[in-house]
């Protein structure tokens, strides 16, 4: 795939994760233009990424390369689909990294461009250590899907999923991590304020996260048996309010995605 020129419409945040994985994998495409409506947005990206290309709003180049990323929110990105449509070339094929647009949507607002595929990256792409659910179009098929697949496993895992599941995970892992980590800062601030050195606090804090993930997940206990383990919870207070938070909020998010 790095041999393809690869073309994002929106450079925003997904694009930089996307791009800052594959550079750390080593597998950036050779050439990549990108386009955006805010010029601040490009300037910054070019900054980290000196050599992109950057063209302004104009989609032309980049809805005319081999793999075309489509990193716009979703109500930008269906009134968009039909001038990318104009330029995608018959071998092209369209990334979709927007939840809400099914595959379905997406060909029809590409005016039956069928080589269409859906992405839901997570932000740990930027580390390669993402987990990035994909659906495809049968219109992808044989090497080149393998192909597909293969790079994007460079940034972590990238289960194919029911394509019916993306707005899940749209929840559970793209937005996921922040659900985590304004705890993670104060979490630190406060070791911090307790006298420890950071580097400390920076050494002790990944090392507990990572033992609860594997205690939740990994001990063979119940999640009752595992939370049973420490008696003293200081912030049980909140709990519940925080336990209804989820099931509102992300209920509620979850029925627009998918209305
Ligand atoms: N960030 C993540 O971790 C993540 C993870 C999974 C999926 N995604 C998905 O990726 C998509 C983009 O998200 P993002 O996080 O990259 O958002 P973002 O940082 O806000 O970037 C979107 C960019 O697209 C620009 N834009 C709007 N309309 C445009 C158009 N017609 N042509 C070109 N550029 C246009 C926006 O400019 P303005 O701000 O001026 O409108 C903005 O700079 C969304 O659908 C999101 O759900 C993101």
């Amino acid at each position: 795939m790095t041999d393809r020129t690869v073309g994002f419409i929106g450079g925003g945040r997904v694009t930089r994760i996307l791009l800052g994985g594959f550079q750390r994998a080593g597998a950036l495409p050779r050439r990549i233009v990108v386009s955006d409506t805010d010029a601040v947005v490009l300037d910054d990206l070019r900054g980290r990424f000196p050599g992109i290309e950057t063209v302004g709003a104009d989609v032309s180049a980049p809805a005319g390369a081999g793999l075309v990323f489509g990193a716009l929110h979703p109500p930008d990105l269906g009134p968009a689909l039909p001038e990318i449509r104009r330029h995608l070339r018959p071998e092209s094929i369209f990334i979709s990294l927007a939840p809400k647009l099914t595959l379905a949507a997406l060909a029809a607002g590409l005016a039956g461009f069928a080589r269409v595929v859906r992405l839901i990256p997570n932000a740990a792409s930027i580390l390669c250590a993402g987990f990035n659910p994909i659906s495809l179009s049968p219109a992808v098929a044989g090497e080149e899907r393998a192909g597909l697949l293969r790079w994007f496993a460079a940034l972590g895992d990238a289960p194919e999923v029911p394509e019916e599941e993306l707005e899940a995970y749209a929840i559970l892992t793209a937005m996921g991590p922040t659900y985590f980590w304004y705890q993670f800062q104060e979490l630190a601030e406060v070791g911090c304020s307790f006298g420890l050195r950071r580097e400390a606090v920076e050494q002790a804090l990944p090392r507990m996260l990572e033992g609860a993930v594997r205690t939740y997940f990994s001990s063979g206990l119940t999640p009752d048996q595992v939370m049973d383990l420490i008696p003293v919870k200081p912030l049980e207070a909140a709990e519940g309010q925080v336990r209804e938070v989820y099931r509102t909020k992300l209920a509620a998010l979850h029925e627009k995605l998918k209305s």
